[in-house]
C-alpha cells in the first residue's frame, strides 16, 4: 500500500469521528457496485469545517452521487440551513435521497436531480438568494461553465470549492486532449481571469491517490 494511504488511514482513524450514516452511504455504494467517486474522510471533514468556519447557513453543491460529501456540508450548518444539491444521474440522485433520509438531514437537503446548467440557470432566474459555500464536484468538462453560473449565486464571502483539479498529474499538459483534463485547465483559467475572486490550489495524497483541489473566495 502506498505510504499516503497508510497516512490518510492512521489519520482517519485518529481524527474522523465515526459515523454511522456516512459509513452507511458508502456501504451502499459499494453494494451497488458504484464508481469510487466519493470524497475521502479527511476531505469530508475538511468541507465540513470550512462550512463551519464560514457559518454557512446555505450551501450549494454540483455532483451529489450517493450523498456522502452532502451529509458532511448537512451535518455542518444550522437546522434552518439548506443543502441544494444537483445530481444529473437519476439512479444517484435516488441513492443520495435514500442515505441523505437515513441520516436524518432530509428536512436540511434538497437534491435536484438533472442537468447542472440547466438547474442552476433556473435557480439564477427564479433570483435563489445566495448561497454561503459552493462545492463544485460534478462532470469535469463542464466546470468553467459551473464556475460562471455559481458566480451568479454568489454574493462577496461565498467560499468555492472544486475539487479533482490534479488529473493525475496531466493538469499541466497542455497538449492533453482529455476531455476532463481540458476541462479543469479552463475552470483555473477562469479562476485566473475572474476579478472578483481570489483563489488557491493545494495538490493532496491520501486513499484517493494522488489529487487536488482549488479553493476561491468572492471579493
Ligand atoms: C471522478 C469524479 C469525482 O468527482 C471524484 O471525486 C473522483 C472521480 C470521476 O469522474 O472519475
Ligand atoms: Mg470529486
Amino acid at each position: 500500500m502506498d505510504i499516503w494511504t497508510n497516512n490518510d488511514l492512521y489519520l482517519t482513524e485518529g481524527l474522523i469521528e465515526e459515523d454511522v450514516a456516512l459509513e452507511h452511504a458508502l456501504t451502499q455504494s459499494r453494494n451497488l457496485n458504484l464508481p469510487d467517486m466519493e470524497i475521502s474522510p479527511t476531505q469530508g471533514k475538511l468541507l465540513y469545517m470550512l462550512a463551519k468556519i464560514k457559518n454557512a447557513k446555505r450551501i450549494l453543491e454540483l455532483g451529489t452521487f450517493c450523498g456522502y460529501s452532502t451529509i458532511w456540508l448537512g451535518k455542518a450548518i444550522p437546522d434552518d440551513g439548506i443543502v441544494v444539491s444537483i445530481e444529473y444521474e437519476a439512479i444517484y440522485a435516488e441513492l443520495a435521497c435514500k442515505n441523505i433520509n437515513y441520516a436524518g438531514l432530509s428536512s436540511k437537503v434538497n437534491v435536484l436531480n438533472g442537468d447542472a446548467s440547466d438547474l442552476l440557470q433556473q435557480l439564477i432566474a427564479e433570483k435563489e438568494e445566495p448561497f454561503d459555500m459552493i462545492f463544485i464536484d460534478a462532470d469535469k468538462p463542464n466546470y468553467s461553465k459551473y464556475l460562471e453560473l455559481s458566480l451568479q449565486l454568489s454574493k462577496s464571502g461565498t467560499v468555492i470549492y472544486g475539487d479533482n483539479v490534479i488529473r493525475d498529474g496531466e493538469l499541466c499538459n497542455k497538449n492533453s486532449s482529455d476531455p476532463k483534463v481540458i476541462g479543469v485547465q479552463q475552470f483555473i483559467e477562469k479562476l485566473s481571469n475572474t476579478k472578483a475572486i481570489e483563489s488557491t490550489s493545494l495538490q493532496t495524497v491520501g486513499i484517493k491517490g494522488y489529487d487536488g483541489f482549488t479553493l476561491s473566495i468572492v471579493k
